[in-house]
C-alpha cells in the first residue's frame, strides 16, 4: 500500500500485557474484600503501580506486582486515611476511582495529586456527583482549577441516581465505589454505554447489581467478596498490533488472550469496516470476560466515519485509528469524540499536529478530525506530550518501511505497555543479517572457523557488563562495548550542531561512515574519524541524548552490524539485551543472567540507603525496577539455547567462574 520502502512482513504471536482497566479494579476490589484474592496476569505498568501504591498507603497489604500474587484483603473498613498525599502519577483511573472509594469512607480523607498531565484533567465530573452524595471534595490548586490536587473527605453518604453524560467508566465506577463503601444505593444511567468491567467484577464478587439497557443499579448494603482474577490482555494494547498487521504487506500476526468485552472492541469493528482482515479463534470466557485470539492479515484499507455510540467503545484506540487512516484510501471522519481532548493529552490536537508535521492531510474538528489518506511516506519528529498512546500509534507508523519517524519520549509507553517496543521489533522480524565487512583495522580471525562469540544478556542491574569484562579477561578474548557505538554516533550528531529535536535515524546515520573500530588488547571500541574519543563519548551532551538515539530502530540495526562484524573477525564476549537472540543467534555460548527482582531491588536499596530497606521500600523499588527493565526497547527473553544463571544467591566471582567453565567446555567441544 505504500509506494516506497521494502515490503513489510509481520509474523509471530503477541500476548499483549494485562488489561489496564481490569488490573486497577482487581487491586481495588481485592483490597476491599475480606479474604484472599489471587491475581494473575496483572499489567505491571506505571498506572497500575500508582493504584497499588495508593492502596498500600491506605493500609492495604498489596505485595510487589508480579505475574501471580495474592492480596489478603481485610475489608473495606480497614482502609485508613493515608499519611501522605496519594500520588496518582499519570493515571486518571487511579484518581477518579479512589476518590469514589474514599468519599464513602466516613471519617477518612485523602489528598490526590498527579503529574502535570493528570493535573490538567477534569475532576469535577467525579467531584460533583460525589459531593451530591454528601462527600466533601475540595480542589486545592489555583482558583477556578477543577483538577488535581484535590482533597476528598469521606462521609456517610446518601444514594444517587446520576446520568453519565460523558459515557465515562471512571465516573460510573467512582459512584459505584462510593455506594459500596458507604452502603447506599446508586443508579447510573448511561445514554451511551461505557466499559463495564466494574459491573462484571462486582457481580463475580457477590454484589447484587442490576444491569439494564438504561445503565446499572447498585442496591444498598452490598459487600464485596474476594474472587480470584485472571487478567486478559488489553484490547487497547493489542489494537496497535492489529493496526500494524493490517498496514503490513505480507504475513500475519496472532494476538492471543485478548479481552473481547463488547464495550471494548469498537476499534476492531472499525478496522474491519476499513477493510482489515481479522478473525477470532479460541473464544472462551475467563472470569466473567470474553477472551480470544485475534488473527490479522494485511489488506487494503479505506476511510470510514466513526461517531456516536461507537466512540466510547474505541475511545483509547482513536489515535491509532487516525494514524492508520492517514495510510488508508479516502477520507476518515471521527466526530462526537470531544472526550479525546481531556485524555492524557489533548489527543485531537496531538494527533492532528503530529500527523500534519509528518506530511499527512488532516483537519482538526472541535469534536474529532478529518483525515485524507495517502500513499506518501511520512517523515519527521513526533511530540508525544508524554502520552503513551500517541507514542505507540506513531511507533507503529514508524515501523512501516519508507516512513522516517522519530519519537520524543518513547519511554512513556511504560504507562500502559512497558514492553511495547520489544513486541514491535519482534513482530516486524529481525533486522536483515549484516553484509558489512570488517574495517581494515581489524585483524582477521586467527582460526579457520568462525570466531568464538560468547553472548551475555540480562536485565538492568544484573551485573552483566562487569561480568562480561571479567570473563573476557580470564579467557583472553575481547569484550565488545556495544554501548560505546551508540555514544559514538550520538557524539557525531551532537557535534553536527543540528538541533536534537530534529534528529532522525537518517540524519544521525549520515555520520556512520566516520565511525570505525579499534582493537585494544582487551576490547573492541569505536574510533571516530580515526581518533580515540573515549573521554568525549562520556560527555554530558552525549549522555543526555544517547537513549533517544538508541531508541531509533535503524540506529540499533547499524550498531548491531558493527557488533556483528566485530564478532565475525575476532573471538569476543558481548553483553547486552538481545545479543544471543537478535545480534548473534548463532553464538556458540549464550548466557542469560537473571536475578530475582526483589533481591536486585534489595541490593540496590542497601547500597543507596546504607541500611536495611523495609519491605514496603523493596516492594516499591521492585516494581520500578520491573517497569524499567520492561521499558527497554531491546530487552528480550533468553535465547532458547541460552544457559540461564540466577545470580540471586551467587557472588559475581562465582558467576564469572561458571561462565568461564562453560566457555572452556565450549572451546573443547569445538576443538579450539
Ligand atoms: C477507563 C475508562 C476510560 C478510558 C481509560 C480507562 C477505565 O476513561 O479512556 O483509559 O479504566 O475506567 P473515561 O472513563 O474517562 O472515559
Amino acid at each position: 500500500m505504500r509506494v516506497t520502502g521494502t515490503p513489510l512482513t509481520v509474523s509471530g504471536t503477541i500476548r499483549a500485557p494485562g488489561d489496564k482497566s481490569i488490573s486497577h479494579r482487581a487491586l481495588i476490589f481485592a483490597a476491599m474484600a475480606s479474604g484472599a484474592t489471587r491475581i494473575r496476569g496483572i499489567l505491571p505498568s506505571a498506572d497500575v503501580r500508582a493504584t497499588a501504591g495508593a492502596l498500600r498507603a491506605m493500609g492495604a497489604r498489596i505485595p510487589a506486582l508480579s505475574d501471580d500474587f495474592v492480596v489478603h484483603g481485610q475489608g473495606v473498613q480497614s482502609l485508613h486515611s493515608p499519611e501522605a498525599t496519594l500520588d496518582c502519577a499519570n493515571s486518571g483511573t487511579t484518581a477518579r476511582l479512589l476518590a469514589g472509594l474514599v468519599a464513602g469512607l466516613a471519617g477518612r480523607s485523602a489528598r490526590f495529586e498527579g503529574d502535570a498531565s493528570l493535573s490538567r484533567r477534569p475532576m469535577r465530573r467525579v467531584a460533583d456527583p460525589l459531593s451530591a452524595m454528601g462527600a466533601h471534595v475540595t480542589f486545592m490548586g489555583a482558583a477556578g482549577h477543577d483538577g488535581l490536587p484535590m482533597q476528598v473527605d469521606g462521609a456517610a453518604l446518601h444514594g444517587i441516581r446520576y446520568v453519565n453524560a460523558q459515557a465515562s467508566a471512571q465516573v460510573k465506577s467512582a459512584l459505584l465505589l462510593a455506594g459500596l463503601t458507604s452502603g447506599v444505593a446508586v443508579t447510573v444511567d448511561e445514554p451511551l454505554r461505557s466499559r463495564d468491567h466494574s459491573e462484571r467484577m462486582l457481580l463475580a464478587r457477590g454484589v447484587a447489581l442490576a444491569m439494564t439497557s438504561e445503565g446499572v443499579t447498585l442496591p444498598a448494603g452490598q459487600v464485596v467478596q474476594p474472587a480470584d482474577v485472571i487478567v486478559p490482555s488489553d484490547p487497547s494494547s493489542a489494537a496497535f498490533f492489529v493496526a500494524l498487521a493490517a498496514l503490513a504487506d505480507a504475513g500475519q500476526l496472532r494476538l492471543e488472550n485478548v479481552c473481547l468485552n463488547p464495550t471494548r472492541t469498537g476499534a476492531f469493528d472499525v478496522l474491519q469496516r476499513m477493510g482489515a482482515v481479522l478473525h477470532v479463534e479460541d473464544e472462551c470466557d475467563v472470569g466473567g470476560e470474553r477472551i480470544g485470539t485475534l488473527v490479522v492479515h494485511p489488506s487494503t484499507l479505506r476511510g470510514t466515519h466513526i461517531n456516536g455510540a461507537e466512540i466510547p467503545r474505541c475511545i483509547d484506540e482513536l489515535p491509532m485509528i487516525a494514524c492508520l487512516a492517514a495510510c488508508a484510501e479516502g477520507e476518515t471522519r471521527i466526530t462526537d469524540a470531544q472526550e479525546l481532548r481531556v485524555k492524557e493529552s489533548d489527543r485531537i490536537r496531538g494527533v492532528v499536529e503530529n500527523l500534519r508535521a509528518l506530511g499527512a492531510e488532516i483537519e482538526e474538528l472541535s469534536d474529532g478530525m478529518r483525515i485524507v489518506g495517502s500513499r506518501t511516506p511520512l517523515a519527521g519528529h513526533v511530540v508525544t506530550h508524554g502520552d503513551h498512546r500517541l507514542a505507540m500509534a506513531f511507533g507503529v507508523l514508524g515501523a512501516l518501511p519508507g516512513n522516517q519517524i522519530t519519537i520524543d519520549d518513547p519511554g512513556c509507553v511504560a504507562v500502559s505497555y512497558p514492553t511495547f517496543w520489544r513486541d514491535l521489533s519482534q513482530s516486524v522480524g529481525p533486522v536483515a543479517p549484516s553484509m558489512a565487512s570488517a574495517p581494515a583495522s581489524v585483524a582477521p580471525s586467527i582460526t579457520g572457523s568462525s570466531p568464538l562469540v560468547i553472548a551475555i544478556d540480562g536485565p538492568a542491574a544484573s551485573g552483566k557488563s562487569s561480568t562480561a569484562q571479567w570473563v573476557a579477561k580470564l579467557l583472553d578474548v575481547r569484550h565488545v562495548d556495544s554501548g560505546a557505538f551508540y555514544r559514538a554516533i550520538t557524539f557525531l550528531a551532537v557535534e553536527s550542531g543540528e538541533v536534537p529535536e530534529s534528529w532522525t535515524a537518517a540524519s544521525v546515520l549520515a555520520h556512520s561512515g566516520r565511525v570505525a573500530w579499534r582493537l585494544t588488547e582487551r576490547s573492541v571500541l569505536p574510533l571516530v574519524d580515526g581518533q580515540d574519543q573515549d573521554e568525549a563519548l562520556r560527555g554530558a551532551a552525549v549522555t543526555r541524548h544517547v537513549s533517544r538515539v538508541a531508541a531509533m530502530a535503524l540506529v540499533r540495526a547499524w550498531v548491531n552490524e558493527q557488533v556483528r562484524s566485530a564478532g565475525a573477525a575476532v573471538d569476543v564476549v558481548v553483553d547486552g539485551r538481545d545479543i544471543g537472540t537478535a545480534v548473534f543467534p548463532t553464538a556458540q555460548l549464550k548466557v542469560f543472567l537473571v536475578a530475582d527482582s526483589w533481591e536486585r531491588a534489595r541490593r540496590r536499596l542497601l547500597q543507596r540507603l546504607g541500611r536495611r530497606p523495609t519491605e514496603a521500600e523493596i516492594a516499591t523499588e521492585t516494581e520500578a525496577l520491573v517497569a524499567r527493565d520492561a521499558q527497554d526497547a531491546t530487552q528480550s527473553a533468553p535465547a532458547h539455547d541460552a544457559v540461564t544463571i540466577d545470580t540471586t544467591t551467587v557472588t559475581q566471582e562465582e558467576q564469572v567462574e561458571r561462565i568461564v567453565a562453560l566457555a572452556r567446555a565450549t572451546r573443547q567441544r569445538l576443538g579450539r
